[in-house]
């Protein structure tokens, strides 16, 4: 049986924080409201069929609800969306107050300004401790290479030097 090693919270982050990522919002329309939460937890896993990821902690509430919407978008953030960023992060606040956001046909709500974007629906989901690992079907996708992306390192954003 594997050893499960306890450790103090603050290191843990310390050093998982040490990964730098980048930062997306993952979102959909819910009874014709957006939600949507950020995750930094984003990662690519299959080229074919095309699958991507996220890590989302078993506590989140807003995904309790985003997880019954058929497609969820998925918007890499730029740059300029720290705003966003913070925004769709943080309890008990209009997550999408000032934002510009647009949804496809089926429901998936995706961000103006992103570097990229994605229309995903769930495909599986493996529990893994407090967190789901969320595995994403890719319907759609498009990235503009010339919009510098948002980084994501020891709890901070950040910005590509050129
Ligand atoms: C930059 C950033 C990245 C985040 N990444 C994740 C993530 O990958 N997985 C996750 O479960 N929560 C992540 N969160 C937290 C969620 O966005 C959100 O705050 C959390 O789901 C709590 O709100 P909720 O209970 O309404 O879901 C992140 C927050 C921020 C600000």
């Amino acid at each position: 049986m594997t050893k499960i090693n306890v450790f103090d919270p603050l290191r843990l982050r310390a050093v998982f924080g040490a990964f730098p990522s980048g930062v997306t919002v993952v979102a959909a329309l819910v009874d014709g409201d957006p939600i949507g939460i950020s995750a930094s937890s984003f990662t690519s896993v299959s080229l074919e069929p095309a699958l991507v990821s996220i890590r989302v902690a078993h506590g989140s509430r807003t995904w309790a609800v985003l997880r019954g919407a058929p497609r969820l978008g998925v918007s890499i953030l730029s740059a300029g969306q720290e705003r966003a960023g913070r925004q769709l992060g943080t309890r008990g606040v209009d997550r999408f107050a000032g934002l510009d956001w647009r949804t496809t046909t089926d429901g998936a709500v995706l961000l103006d300004g992103a570097s990229a974007w994605l229309d995903t629906s769930i495909e599986q989901q493996v529990r893994a401790g407090d967190h789901d690992i969320v595995v994403l079907a890719v319907h759609d996708l498009d990235a503009d290479g010339d919009v510098r992306p948002l980084v994501f390192h020891a709890s901070r954003f950040h910005r590509l030097q050129a």
